[in-house]
């Protein structure tokens, strides 16, 4: 692979033509982001200066390509720092901004009730015996937003074994974890048949719970079946039917609110469409019980934001949008709670119905699934 490089005259940046494109790069962020081991440590990779270290009017004096590398010497330090082009053609930043709001990374893929056939899904012995197959499901998890492990122990506490798989436990005022009790019987209309709209859980915490696992110890009640929505595919809808709605969703911020048990008083004040400052989608919450009074919309702006929470609500409950899946005892599923909203369908005939809950952080999980898959033998 042949690769060219050129400085500007001002020595303010160069440009690398690689086979397919070019990318320039500022001298400060060369700088900044030299790898040499005055720069940064060698035992754990941290940074070892401060930019008040790098002088403010750093340029580049020469640069040339040797084999895959790039050398290049800055002045007024005389330093000369050697780059991994293949470094640098990752971390370009030259190139287009995003041209509509609501997009996601490339490692993320948006689905709907088509992925029924295909939900990710692992067994729990190969999870804790087989890296491979870890790998494979967090990659799931991480690209899907969810996925179900099948084979595990009918046992309370199971779920923890779940965490233990990429993570820690994140422990709530619901304590460590929860129970999710259904006595189904026709007899007693409160416990009979009730669904729950799909929603994100804890939206009235900062930051929510990142991670939800739900982890099933009895089912003998008929229906009651999980349900899941992928709410960054049902924001890409709102905002392909009406922009406005997107916009006035993402633009302004929501109140979430949990005061239901003494000494407890759970706010937050997020928009139920988060976008970072390029447009990227962050998270999505949706939660119609904990929703609070939203106090944040213009006064000419709430017929529509009203409007816009009630399409969205629509998409979320329209078929097309949802996958389903029985969990039997001994399955679970592990849900991004940033991302993937969940339900349960409504029961018939009568049973129970047990799982067990809780939380655990998303960070932990992307964590363990980028260590994995950047060791040699993870290479695919
Ligand atoms: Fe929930």
């Amino acid at each position: 692979m042949k690769h060219t490089v050129t400085v500007d005259p001002s020595g303010a940046f160069l440009t690398l033509q690689t086979p397919n494109t070019k990318f320039r790069f500022h001298a400060i962020w060369l700088r900044d982001n030299a790898s040499d081991p005055d720069t940064r440590s060698t035992a754990n990779g941290q940074r070892l200066i401060t930019l008040g270290d790098i002088p403010a009017d750093t340029r580049i004096d020469h640069a040339a390509v040797k084999a895959d590398t790039l050398e290049v010497q800055f002045t007024p330090e005389a330093k000369t720092v050697a780059y991994d082009i293949p470094w640098l053609v990752t971390h370009a930043y030259d190139k287009p901004a995003p041209q509509q709001r609501g997009w996601t990374a490339a490692d993320v893929t948006t689905w709907d009730a088509r992925l029924m056939d295909d939900v990710p899904v692992a067994d729990f012995s190969a999870l804790r015996n087989d890296p491979a197959a870890l790998r494979k499901w967090l990659g799931s998890v991480n690209r899907y937003g969810f996925g179900k492990v099948v084979g595990g122990p009918v046992a309370e506490g199971a779920l923890f074994n779940i965490v233990d798989l990429f993570g820690y436990v994140r422990e709530t005022n619901y304590g460590r974890h929860f129970e999710v009790r259904t006595e189904v019987n026709p007899t007693n209309l409160a416990y009979t048949g009730l669904g729950l709209q799909a929603h994100t859980d804890n939206p009235y915490r900062d930051p929510v719970p990142t991670v939800q696992v739900l982890y099933c110890l009895e089912s003998s009640a008929a229906g009651g079946d999980n349900m899941v929505v992928d709410g960054f595919a049902a924001a890409q809808r709102l905002r392909d039917e009406n922009p406005a709605y997107f916009d006035v969703l993402a633009n302004h911020s929501a109140h979430f609110e949990y005061a239901g048990e003494q000494g407890v008083h759970l706010t937050s004040r997020r928009p139920m469409i988060e976008l970072a400052p390029d447009g990227a989608l962050v998270s999505v919450r949706f939660n119609n019980r904990s929703m609070a009074a939203v106090t944040d919309v213009p006064f000419d702006k709430m017929s529509t934001y009203y409007a816009a929470y009630r399409r969205l609500g629509e998409i979320i409950d329209d078929a097309a949008m949802q996958v389903s899946f029985r969990l039997d005892p001994g399955e679970a599923f592990v849900v991004d709670n940033t991302r993937v909203l969940h339900a349960r369908k409504g029961y018939s005939g009568e049973g129970t119905r047990w799982l067990q809950g809780c939380y655990a952080d998303k960070d932990g999980l992307r964590s363990t699934y980028d260590a994995m898959r950047n060791t040699p033998e993870a290479a695919e």
